[in-house]
Parts: C-alpha cells; structure tokens; sequence
C-alpha cells in the first residue's frame, strides 16, 4: 500500500445524527488526542495487554493477513481508544472510528463496511449500544467479509451479497456483559483494561506534564496519580486544571502544595473520591440504611442515569472495597463508613433490596 494511511471518523458527517452520548464522547476524544501515547512503545502500563497485541500485530504482518477482531473492555478512561488508535499506526493501515450509538440502522453502517479498505481498521466504540438490526448485519462483515442488502419488500424483496476487503473490528465497551453471545464469539482476542498503579499514573502524569510545556515536581506527580483512582484519563484532567490553577495563582510550576490546593478546590479527597462518588455512598448510607439496594433506585434519588453510577462511580468504589455487589443490590462496607467518617449502622436491613444480577 504506497499511499498515506488515512483517517477517517464520523466527526466529519455533518447529517444531524442521535446527538446526546455522541457529542459527549467526540469531546471528550477531542480533549484527549492532545496527549494520547501514538506507539506501542509510548503506552504505560497494561503490560500483559501491550505484549499480546504486540505479538497479534507481528504475527499479522508475518502473514500479510489481517489483524482478528479484538474486543477491549473496561471501565472509562483506561486506553480503550488509545490502544486502538495506535495498532493501525503500527500497521500503517486507514483508520475508520464510529460508535454504537450512532449506528442506528445497518445504513449507518454500511458506509464503513464498505470504505474500509484491506487490512484496515474499523473502530466501533461503545458497541454494546449498537442495536440487534445492526448487530445481526455486521456478523457476515466479520465472519466472511460480506454484506447481505435487502432491496425492495416484500414478494419483490431480494437479497445482494457483497464482498468486502479483509479488515478488523476493533470494538470497546465499558460493559462487556451486556454484549450478546454471537458478537462476542465474533471476536478472535478479547482484552480487558484493569485500573493502573499509582507508578504508572505518575509516570503518566509526568509524561503529559512535558508535552504541555508544564513543569511539575515529583511529589506534585504522585499526587495527582494518588488521587486519579487508578485512571489516565483523569490523571490528565487533574494535570490540566492544576496547570491552570498554577498559571492562575502561582508561577505556572506545578509544586506539591499547589497541586493539593487545586484538587481541594476540585471538592477530590485524598483517595481520588469526587462529589458524585461521595453523594452515591450518602445516599446509600442514609435512604437506604446502608444497602443492600438496587442500582435503579440509587440512580432515581441522586436524579442520574443508572449507566453513569455503573460505568464511572462503581468500578473504583468496588476495587477500593468500598462497595460490594450482592444479589440483592449495592451494600456499603465498614471500609465505606470509615472512609466518610461514620459509624455503620448495628443492623443493617434489606428493606430496600432489589432482586438483580
Ligand atoms: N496506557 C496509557 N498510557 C498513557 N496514557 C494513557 C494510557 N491510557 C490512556 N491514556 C490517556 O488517557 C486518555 C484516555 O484514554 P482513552 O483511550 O480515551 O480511554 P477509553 O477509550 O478507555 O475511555 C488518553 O487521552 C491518554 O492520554
Ligand atoms: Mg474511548
């Protein structure tokens, strides 16, 4: 392939599409590009991941084939995107990016099938959010490299079969549970992101820190990374708002003590717990006795989406054991009590427990 990789993602359509989680994700992308690691070699971390992909990568180039569909879960924030962009850098093959949501109909979808050229990758981000008609219309894409389209209705009705260039799908999701069966056994490797040590996020923030022409001090770093919950993502957003408030208060040097007074400012505790994850534990401490209760009902007393408290508060409150899943719903642990300053109730009831997975 002697021309130039090309890029291509649905940021450029102009049609007026489902705007909400979109428009939410194409920002976020956009903040994020700015310190994205764009080689293997750059990303800290999730060595075990790194490797295998790195041995997937030299393996499909050893074969000319392409890369097997990969599917990458984990809670936001930790290189889900990252890493995709970065094996099509290393193969030197286009790049397409779309995600579930926005792929309302097998129409949407077909413009990428189509356009994805042999070997390249195609990136489907939330793809737990496609829905069943777009699902069952990617399968034979990934199976076989064909699309069946069905013209017209009815007794005219007919089928076309069409042949598509060998590509891979890159998928992501946060929730890897709601994927349904057959589209998960269409993926050759699944991979999933864990949080990260607070060395690498130090590192991390370190890193990021050069690239934006900041000065931080060590001790600086490491704070940041401790209150980051184990998360690139905000480990570069704390690293940013601490480089404004340094500007703005100080000699633009990030120092210890101004990286704590601007995490204070922020309303973020000394482990990285923010107003929403203290809110989420009161709640359950107070209307709920302390749980167990149902993800459903937490979601409508806070007034949130039940989505959020299970893609961006639970996974940290469970690894910090500061939460526990039960079948009946959410409890907090004496860890949780402690962490608020308070005393765990002497019998905790299950009044408001809710039968779920
Ligand atoms: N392994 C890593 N090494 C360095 N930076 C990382 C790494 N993983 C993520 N990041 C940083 O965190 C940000 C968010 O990562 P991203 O890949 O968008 O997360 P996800 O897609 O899983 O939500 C990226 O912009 C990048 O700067
Ligand atoms: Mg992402």
């Amino acid at each position: 392939m002697a021309r130039e990789p090309t890029i291509r993602s649905d940021d450029s359509d102009d049609g007026a599409r489902e705007p909400q989680p979109d428009q939410r994700a194409t920002r976020s992308r956009e903040s994020d590009d700015e310190l994205r690691p764009s080689q293997l070699d750059d990303v800290i971390g999730q060595a075990a991941v790194v490797e295998r992909i790195r041995i997937l990568l030299q393996a499909a180039e050893k074969r000319g084939d392409p890369l097997g569909h990969l599917l990458m879960d984990g809670p936001p924030g930790l290189g889900k995107t990252t890493l995709a962009m970065v094996i099509p850098r290393e193969l030197g093959t286009d790049f397409q990016i779309t995600a579930g949501p926005s792929l309302s109909a097998p129409k949407d979808l077909l413009p990428y099938l189509t356009n994805a050229s042999e070997g390249s990758v195609l990136f489907i981000d939330e793809i737990h959010r496609m829905p069943p008609a777009v699902e069952e219309f990617i399968y034979p894409a990934m199976e076989d490299f064909r699309v069946d389209i069905t013209l017209g209705e009815g007794l005219n009705a007919r089928t076309i079969n069409m042949k598509l260039q060998p590509f891979t799908v890159i998928g992501a999701t946060t929730r890897s549970g709601m994927l349904t069966a057959p589209l998960r056994d269409r993926f050759v490797s699944r991979e999933h992101l864990s949080f990260y040590s607070l060395d690498e996020l130090a590192t991390i923030v370190c890193r990021s820190a050069a690239r934006l022409n900041t000065e931080i001090a060590d001790d600086a770093a490491i704070e940041i990374a401790q209150r980051s919950r184990g998360t690139p993502r905000k480990a570069n957003n704390w690293l940013r708002w601490a480089r404004d408030f340094a500007d703005a208060r100080s000699d633009g040097v990030i120092s210890l003590p101004v990286a704590q007074a601007a995490l204070k400012m922020k309303g973020v505790d000394s482990i990285g717990l923010e107003e929403t994850d203290r809110r989420y534990m009161e709640t359950i401490m107070t209307v709920f006795s302390g749980g167990p209760a149902g993800v459903q009902a937490i979601a409508h007393t806070m007034n949130l989406p039940a989505d959020t408290l299970e893609d961006e508060v639970e996974p940290f409150l469970l690894r910090e054991g500061l939460l526990q899943r039960t079948p009946r719903g959410r409890t907090l642990t004496l860890k949780a009590y402690a962490h608020l300053g308070c005393t765990s109730p002497e019998t905790p009831d299950g009044d408001h427990a809710q039968s779920e997975d």
